[in-house]
């Protein structure tokens, strides 16, 4: 009902709704009415009631309610089923929860804050309270589990496509699934499968994007690395609407790649990648070496030409580039 309540007024813009005009159209009391207003006003709706004509939506808390994203959402089926909620302990984990319990395909879970975000090779996420986007996907496809690394490279052209729309951003993927800006993070994607012999049960592609966390918001080892869009943006931008982008565009390539493969998605991957061309430093599990990325092969790994040229795909493990302003400085 409350959702109701949101999108008439919404509708009215700066034009006061009266509770009558409410408690008529939606068949509740004008008591029923006022305490919906109530509820609303204490999730962070800012809400006038003006004497004698009734409520005027004045603005809108800067949280990621299910009823925001689906009122921004153009999607035909991902995101429409919302799990919500201000804390957890990782979005994935929660998402790997839902999938087992048998939620929809295509559900979502949107955190404000993780208090244990996961990040690859066992490290931690750093999630601070509405300062960022914490989501995972849930997705069911019919494609085979040795299909399922590429969704990382999916998730990565979805969210670089969405985030340099905003004027002032232009970021650029690091092989395989880390967005940068400006040569530090701004995004992570972490895919998490439940598969059996030849069939997926579930994929979850969770993806944190930091959108207006600040360096007092992590640790003094990794301030350095850390990015937001707000660092970047020259315009206003909002977490949802950047979310319910993300969702659209993800959505695209998922029917895609579900259609056609994901030759067409890699091929999307290659315009915004920051990894191909570059001298790079390649930290495998057994071996570390130096080279060019030249490209990502049918299956998404990188492929390398190594100092001494030879050729080699990286399976795992990480990659930095190596700058061209300082050959033999850091690495990002
Ligand atoms: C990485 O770059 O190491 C991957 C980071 C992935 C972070 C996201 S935030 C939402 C989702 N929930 C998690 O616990 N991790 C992913």
């Amino acid at each position: 009902m409350r959702n109701r309540i949101l999108e008439l007024l919404r509708a009215s813009g700066s034009e006061a709704v009266s509770g009558e005009e409410i408690s008529r159209q939606l068949d509740i009391s004008r008591t029923a009415v006022w305490k919906h207003i109530q509820t609303l006003k204490n999730e962070g709706y800012e809400i006038d009631s003006l004497p004698k004509r009734g409520y005027v939506l004045r603005e809108i808390p800067n949280r990621l309610y299910p009823q925001e994203i689906l009122a921004h959402l153009q999607t035909k089926w991902l995101g429409h089923a919302i799990c919500y909620e201000d804390l957890v302990d990782s979005s994935n984990n929660l998402g790997k929860k839902l999938a087992n319990e048998g939620c929809p395909d295509g559900l979502i879970v949107v955190a404000e804050e993780q208090g244990a975000g996961k990040g690859r090779l066992s490290r931690g996420w750093i999630s601070p309270h509405a300062k960022g986007i914490w989501f995972s996907i849930i997705l069911k496809p019919s494609f085979l589990p040795e299909e399922a690394s590429k969704c990382t490279l999916m998730a990565a052209v979805a969210v670089v496509k969405a985030v340099n729309k905003i004027k002032g951003v232009k970021a650029a993927i690091k092989w395989p699934n880390d967005i940068l800006l400006n040569g530090k993070k701004l995004v992570g994607i972490l895919t998490e499968m439940n598969a059996e012999f030849g069939h997926i049960n579930h994929i979850v592609i969770g993806i944190g994007i930091n959108t207006n966390a600040t360096p007092d918001d992590y640790p003094e080892e990794v301030k350095h690395l850390a990015v937001s869009i707000a660092d970047a943006a020259t315009e206003p931008f909002t977490r949802v609407e950047l979310l319910c982008d993300i969702l659209k565009n993800m959505e695209e390539l998922y029917e895609v790649a579900c259609k056609e493969g994901f030759v067409p998605v890699f091929e999307e991957w290659r315009k915004y990648s920051c990894t191909l061309g570059q001298e790079v430093k390649v930290i495998a599990p057994d071996v570390t070496y130096f080279g060019t990325a030249v490209d990502i092969d049918e299956q998404g790994l990188l492929v390398v030409r190594k100092t001494d040229g030879t050729m080699d795909k990286v399976v795992a493990g990480d990659v930095s580039i190596r700058p061209a302003a300082a050959k033999n400085g850091a690495y990002s």
